[in-house]
């Protein structure tokens, strides 16, 4: 199972897609999880993109691209997988077409979570994030049992440095600029699965699992 999740900043691609990547026994790439681990472990490429993370813009795709295609090189990813996040511009779907190709692959799907912009901004201002697991809260929707810890490991939660109000701005007009057009890219390959997003998050792993489950029985 190969499948892309699509959809702005805070529709719940990466609370959606931990799921749906245990359900089908894939790794979940997440290419902002990427990015945090490098800027996290002050690396050389963690250096070079803090500034684009920081400011809600967009890495550049050279960097992205080779980022995750090496990733999906890894050994785990041979069996399938899940992107979240990726691709986020046409130049990035292009190099993943390639990458398929040369490898013979195919995209089994790609989900689309579809949010309106008031729902967005009110779950990325609670959102809290385990910095070991990166497991995922909401302080009034899907708070931990223990405040401020995580239920799975326990330790400290933290707050995305990119949640601020004014980035989330601009993380919205970046995704309405580069990425929203990928959903007629993938709409016109017979790709492209919508999905509500709204709601709790049981009602839309419950939708999502319904439109993939028929998927991967359709072949
Ligand atoms: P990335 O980490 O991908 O951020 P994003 O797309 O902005 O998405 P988020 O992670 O903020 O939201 P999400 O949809 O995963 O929602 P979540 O499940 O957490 O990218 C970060 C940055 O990295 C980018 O800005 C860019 O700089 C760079 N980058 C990454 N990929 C790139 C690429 N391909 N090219 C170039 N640059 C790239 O949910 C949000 C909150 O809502 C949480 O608190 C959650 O608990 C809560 N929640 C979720 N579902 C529900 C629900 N149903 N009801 C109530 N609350 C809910
Ligand atoms: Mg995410």
């Amino acid at each position: 199972m190969r499948l892309v999740f699509m959809g702005p900043p805070g529709a719940g691609k990466g609370t959606q897609a931990k799921a749906v990547a245990k359900r089908y026994d894939i790794p979940h790439v997440s290419s902002g999880d990427i990015f945090r681990a490098e800027i996290a472990g002050e690396t050389d490429l963690g250096k070079q993109i803090k500034q684009y993370l920081d400011t809600g813009a967009l890495v550049p795709d050279e960097i992205t691209v080779r980022a995750v295609v090496d990733r999906l090189q890894a050994d785990d990813c041979q069996g399938g997988w899940l992107l979240d996040g990726f691709p986020r511009t046409e130049p990035q779907a292009r190099a993943l077409d390639e990458a398929l190709e040369a490898n013979n692959e195919q995209l089994n799907a790609v989900v689309n979570l579809a949010v309106g912009a008031e729902v967005i901004v009110r779950r990325m201002s609670g959102r809290r994030v385990c910095p070991t697991c990166g497991r995922t809260y909401h302080v009034e929707r899907i708070p931990p049992k223990v405040e401020g810890k995580c239920d799975a490991c326990g330790a400290e939660l933290i707050i995305r440095d990119d949640d601020k109000p004014e980035t989330v701005r601009q993380r919205l007009g970046t995704y309405e600029r580069a990425t929203a057009p990928l959903i007629d890219y993938y709409d016109q390959r017979g790709l492209l699965l919508r999905v509500d997003g709204s709601g709790t998050p049981d009602e839309v792993r419950r939708r999502i699992f319904e439109q993939l489950d028929s998927e991967v029985q359709d072949g």
